[in-house]
């Protein structure tokens, strides 16, 4: 698998004299457009070269406080500004994520000799800083390296008066690492990236920090009853996979402390989580159709059908990487749905690794098959939590565009929590109902259940066979992830064409939010407040 590259970008107490590129934000106020973040001493030098200032030049240039919108100005010496819009001054914490990213997609375009050294102004407090230095990370990931000289040479982040700045800069390092990890993945061809050659990409990543993992084989999947991820690898000779990933928290390990900040140490003596965490992605690293062969213009991205194991593999790592109080299982569910001799047949009875049987109702209805043994086999380590995140089905597409998630769960906390953890991520979720119809829908002569009903509410009816599979008592979510996985318009705002890392720090701030919510619980902080009152 290639190698991506990403620019070296730290915080800094003032804008160094050799910067090539200034990025200025400009926001809406009451009082009209304003610029944030503009150093007085290039203002001052600004306006004597140039007879204006930077806002008035700005805003001659049509600069305008709309999400990504960004003009470039030459201002004295080398120095270029790139001013990025944001809707409202309000929004900046919410907003800068996005508008980095476009603000460092544009620098990106600009032509130099030499790579730049970017400067970035308006990070003014703790989440602003994390925000712009993921934006900008997340901006700047290619699928290929740079053939020669890096285009940027450093982004520094001027922020002198943000306490834990540094730290701040840090966590996000971590994020945007964690999302271009599964990005990179994704766009991966799919004869480079097989089930075997995926399970052993993650399983290098989890050797280089504290998180186990464990491979099953098509024999050992054979020997335990996985039928529902033998049948669907069955018609390739790349030979399915199951993997395991497990992050447990140590003493001491820790990066990130009580109130969910990130830091050295760990305060609590008692690093053992109480609260296990299981994720489960679809991993088809091609998705043909099986005999239920896809048309030529629908097969031709399916090789992003494996974005919800990358996003699961990928935040385990990042997880990792944080070290939070809380214990994390991963699993993926990896194979290759072809049409041959030797694959399932629509209409075949497949025995899950549950026991459950299921009557193939379409071989191009692999996702769920996969998942219902990864899901029955997390849940037989008695997880609180099972979230699973798929490429599922084009109805959820259908359902909600290209830049939303389709969320399903069998509890209204459970919602709320991936609700939370999405928005605090910057990505879109929609939450959607298992209705009571599709219980008939998924009714077979043959089998106990049937894996797919009519074209109507397609993602519906998916989610009602996944949960069949869901121990009783156990918390669930499921995100269908089908249009927000990859972008096959245009870069916007800190997301690249093709795979878009969808699903990583949704899933990472989930195991964030337990972990801070655990501790809050367990250091009896809720109970002392009771008793202050
Ligand atoms: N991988 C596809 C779902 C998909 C479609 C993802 C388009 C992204 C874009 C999945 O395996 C599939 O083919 N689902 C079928 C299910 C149907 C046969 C019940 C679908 O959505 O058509
Ligand atoms: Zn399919
Ligand atoms: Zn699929």
């Amino acid at each position: 698998m290639a190698e991506f590259w990403l620019p070296d970008v730290r915080v800094a107490r003032k804008l160094s004299k050799d910067t090539d590129v200034l990025v200025l934000a400009l926001v809406d106020t009451a009082a009209g457009p304003r610029i944030v973040g503009l150093p007085a001493e290039v203002d001052d030098a600004y306006k004597t070269a140039m007879g204006e200032t930077v806002q008035q030049a700005a805003l001659a240039l049509g600069a305008k406080p709309e999400l990504g919108h960004t003009v470039v100005l030459s201002a004295p010496g080398k120095l270029r500004i790139v001013v990025v819009g944001i809707e409202d001054i309000d929004d900046i914490d919410f907003s800068a994520q996005a508008a980095t990213g476009a603000a460092l997609r544009r620098v990106l375009g600009l032509k130099s000799r030499r790579s730049l050294r970017v400067g970035i102004a308006f990070a003014e407090n703790y989440d602003v800083v994390t925000a712009v230095a993921e934006g900008a990370l997340l901006g700047c990931y290619r699928y290929k390296p740079p053939a020669d000289k890096p285009p940027i040479a450093e982004i520094r982040i001027i922020a002198p008066d943000v306490e834990d700045a540094a730290l701040a800069c840090d966590a996000a390092k971590i994020r945007a690492y964690g999302v271009c990890l599964a990005r990179q993945w994704v766009n991966t061809p799919p004869n480079l990236l097989t089930p075997e050659i995926f399970a052993e990409e993650v399983a290098r990543e989890a050797k280089a920090r504290s998180v186990s993992f464990e491979i099953w084989d098509e024999e050992r999947l054979e020997v335990e009853g996985f039928g529902g991820i033998l049948a669907v690898g069955g018609g390739s000779d790349n030979p399915p996979r199951l993997v395991r990933l497990h992050y447990n928290p140590q003493p001491s390990l820790g990066l990130i402390d009580d109130a969910g900040t990130l830091s050295m140490r760990r305060t609590k003596a008692d690093s053992t989580a109480s609260f296990h965490l299981a994720l489960v992605g679809k991993g088809i690293t091609f998705d043909a159709g099986g005999l239920s062969l896809k048309s030529f213009e629908n097969m031709s991205t399916m090789k992003y059908d494996m974005a919800g194991a990358a996003a699961v593999a990928a935040a385990v790592l990042t997880i990792a990487d944080y070290a939070p109080n809380v214990e994390v299982t991963g699993w993926l569910a990896l194979a290759e749905n072809l049409p041959s001799g030797t694959a399932y047949r629509p209409s075949d009875v497949i025995t899950m690794y549950n026991g459950v049987t299921v009557e193939n109702a379409n071989s191009d209805a692999e996702g769920r098959l996969v998942l219902a043994d990864a899901i029955s086999r997390a849940g037989e380590e008695l997880p609180h939590l099972i979230v699973d995140i798929a490429t599922l089905t084009g109805a959820a597409r259908v359902a909600l565009g290209d830049r939303t998630a389709a969320l399903f769960s069998n509890a209204v906390t459970t919602s709320q929590l991936l609700d939370t953890a999405a928005f605090a991520a910057g990505e879109d979720v929609w939450q959607m109902p298992i209705t009571e119809e599709t219980k008939k829908k998924l009714e077979s002569k043959v089998a106990d259940l049937k894996s797919s009903g009519d074209r109507y509410g397609g993602a519906v009816t998916a989610a009602a066979f996944l949960r069949e599979f869901v121990p009783e008592y156990t918390m669930w979510a499921h995100l269908d992830i089908a249009g927000p996985a990859f972008n096959r318009g245009e870069p916007y705002e800190h997301i690249p064409s093709d795979a878009t890392g969808f699903g990583v720090l949704t899933l990472v701030n989930l195991a964030l939010i337990i972990a801070a919510f655990d501790d809050d619980i367990f250091d009896g902080e809720l109970y002392e407040a009771d008793e202050d009152d």
